[in-house]
């Protein structure tokens, strides 16, 4: 009870304090930190962004509604930079200075891998917005996500290509130094064989690779019906184009998995990105009451529609409240109350964590028609 005590004091900034002014009584909002890791610069930085204001969106409708006897947010963010080495230093930050009650993020799950652990060890709650690739609420019992893994997406979107597109025969590109391309491409080669396509030719990239060409020229010459690829939207960007660039036709889709549900492919790649498939937990066109209504709120204060990106890290933020309002700061009572949440209405659906504490919800096939993230088949 007393270390329960003692938690509660150090992370409530204010704890339902009762202020005398004038002589009256108020009681004040719970305020409770939440540290907010995202990639704001380096690989991950189109996601960190569009993230941040989704988060911000939500801090504020949740803040504003909160009156006197609510729960408020007080966000700390901080920039991982991309890198797993950053992601250490910003989550030792959030458990050892400011004392956060939840941690949401980190942007990548190359950078997930390492900096979970280290909450785990600290009996620190994180929630994920966007890591997709396996392994990282197996790091334990404090991880959880609102992010679709890449094994619950890609199937569907594979079925969809052999059934709608008819493609059979495939050439595999993936990036084969970082967690989620990698992830994807186990995800993309199970998809594969359990609908019985045919793989032509795997070819692989790293980080920071900035010319596919000699890759993209051996998949040309293979005659693929499809050109599946596991790369976050920087080098998804540079491939899509190239691949054009290159005379792969249009009738060849490149199909990709989450990375590339970022409008930041559409600006790289331009005309290159008409017809790309990809995996996707949401689409902007959901006809969610909750959703039409973030839809109107982010546009009106960004000046641009939400990605999936966006809509994760928003939902992420009503996802954590949730269990804030029952639990407090307490990092016990936060853990429990997040494993509690079922049907909760979100912008992504209803939502629930699975027992792995993983998301649960119906994935979509996204597809680039007329310079936007449409639902394929709509
Ligand atoms: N979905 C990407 C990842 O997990 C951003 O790294």
């Amino acid at each position: 009870m007393h270390n329960v005590q003692r938690r509660v004091g150090m992370t409530f900034s204010l704890c339902m304090a009762l202020i005398f002014i004038s002589g009256q009584v108020f009681a004040a909002a719970k305020e409770v930190k939440i540290g907010f890791a995202l990639s704001m610069t380096g690989g991950g930085a189109a996601y960190g962004a569009t993230q941040k204001n989704g988060i911000q969106l939500a801090v504020d409708e949740i803040n504003a509604a909160a009156g006197s006897e609510g729960i408020k947010i007080v966000p700390v963010f901080e920039d991982d930079a991309s890198l797993p080495q950053q992601g250490i230093n910003v989550f030792n930050k959030f458990i050892n200075a400011d004392k956060v009650s939840l941690i949401i993020g980190p942007t990548l799950s190359n950078t997930a891998q390492v900096t979970d652990r280290i909450a785990q060890q600290a009996g620190m709650p994180v929630l994920a917005v966007s890591n997709t690739a396996k392994g990282i609420t197996e790091i334990g019992d404090c991880i959880f996500r609102d992010s679709l893994t890449e094994m619950v997406v890609i199937p569907n979107t594979i079925k969809v290509a052999k059934e709608k597109l008819g493609v059979h025969k495939v050439a595999v590109f993936y990036g084969n130094d970082d967690a989620f391309t990698k992830g994807g491409y186990d995800a993309f080669k199970q998809a594969i064989a359990d609908a019985g396509l045919e793989v032509l030719t795997e070819q692989t990239f790293a980080k920071g690779d900035r010319d596919f060409s000699p890759q993209l020229t051996q998949i040309k010459s293979k005659n693929p019906d499809a050109i599946i690829v596991s790369a976050l939207v920087e080098e998804a960007s540079g491939i899509v184009s190239q691949a054009r660039q290159l005379g792969i036709a249009a009738t060849v889709p490149i199909i990709g998995g989450n990375g590339f549900n970022s409008p930041a492919l559409l600006k790289n790649a331009g005309e290159a990105a008409e017809g790309v498939m990809m995996g996707a937990s949401w689409n902007a066109s959901s006809s969610l009451p909750l959703n039409k209504k973030f839809v109107a709120a982010f546009t009106a204060r960004c000046g641009n529609p939400p990605d999936q990106f966006a809509a994760q890290a928003y939902a992420g933020v009503y996802i954590a409240y949730e269990a804030l309002k029952k639990a407090g700061s307490d990092h016990k009572a936060i853990q429990s109350a997040l494993g509690q949440i079922k049907d909760l209405d979100t912008v992504l659906g209803k939502f629930s964590f699975t027992s792995g504490r993983d998301a649960e919800h119906t994935p979509v096939v996204q597809v680039v028609k007329g310079g936007k993230f449409a639902v394929f088949g709509e």
